[in-house]
């Protein structure tokens, strides 16, 4: 399984395990983490969940292939309902804390998850991108909204338009991560974070958590919503074709004859 879960002393662990694809995430590996997050929410017994990748990737983000075989929406069929959303929405709606520990590429919606984290920790050579448009595509999980307010259109634009990677220094910068860290000490730091709501009273942190977000919650769904239409519309246009085929085939796309 690629998707692996371990509950340890009040903390839930999700780790991405996939690493001879980068971490790249199948529509099997999002119903794992969305039953895991599940999961965590309704056991008294878990504190906090704790999401992290291999030593050296977090996640290259969606599996291109699967884009292509398995687009959310694919047949007429409501997107909502497919894995990737069952996943965002229960990462939007769990009331736990959430702690992520980030190590090397945190591709598309392996950033675009950490806004919907309380606590990100990044080791020194993370890299994060999102790179949808270059892929045809536009930003997805709210990341159209949340991306703008943490650090304004300009650099929003750097980020989403160009779709410009970014270290972890900057990721701490514009307000997406808490702290950068030797890569050694990622996960280490990020359990001893998860574990202090051993010590928390469970009810306050969930109804604190909920206060924190309750206020835009139904303007994040909405997001979530309208960015999804046009992603799924997106990922069967010509020039997402292009694209994911320029990565398969290992070239540059071609955009030139585009219009
Ligand atoms: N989907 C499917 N396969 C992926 C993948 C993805 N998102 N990311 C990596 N892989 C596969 C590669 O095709 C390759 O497979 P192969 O060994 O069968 O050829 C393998 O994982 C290793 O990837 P590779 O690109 O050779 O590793 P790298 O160290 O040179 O680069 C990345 C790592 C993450 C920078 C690079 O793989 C990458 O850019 N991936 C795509 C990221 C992306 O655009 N994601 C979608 C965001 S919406």
């Amino acid at each position: 399984m690629h998707i692996k879960t371990a509950s340890l002393n009040g903390v839930l662990t999700i780790e991405i395990a996939r690493p001879e694809k980068k971490n790249a995430l199948t529509v099997a590996m999002y119903q794992a983490m969305a039953d895991a997050l599940r999961a965590a929410a309704a056991d008294a017994a878990v504190r906090a969940v704790l999401i992290t990748g291999q030593p050296g990737i977090f996640t290259s983000g969606n599996d291109i292939e699967d884009f292509m075989a398995r687009p959310p929406g694919q047949g007429g069929s409501d997107s909502s309902g497919s894995p990737v959303f069952q996943f965002m929405r229960a990462l939007l709606e769990c009331d736990k804390p959430v702690v992520a520990a980030v190590t090397g590429a945190a591709i598309g919606i392996g950033t675009t998850m950490l806004l919907h984290c309380d606590f990100v920790f990044v080791a020194d050579d993370a890299r994060l991108a999102m790179p949808f448009v270059g892929l045809g595509l536009v930003p997805e999980f709210g990341s159209s909204l949340l991306v703008p307010q943490l650090m304004g259109h300009r650099r929003a634009a750097e980020k989403l338009l160009l779709g410009d990677p970014f270290t972890a220094e900057q990721a701490m910068e514009c307000g997406i991560a808490n702290a950068v860290l030797p890569a050694t000490e990622v996960a280490s730091h990020a359990r001893r974070v998860a574990e202090r709501f051993n010590a928390l009273p469970p009810g306050a942190v969930r109804e604190s958590k909920r206060l924190m977000r309750e206020h835009q919650r139904a303007e994040i769904l909405e997001t979530v919503a309208t960015e999804g239409e046009i992603f799924a519309r997106r990922l069967r246009s010509p020039e997402a074709v292009e694209a994911f085929q320029a990565f398969f085939q290992k070239r540059a796309p071609d955009f030139g004859r585009f219009q």
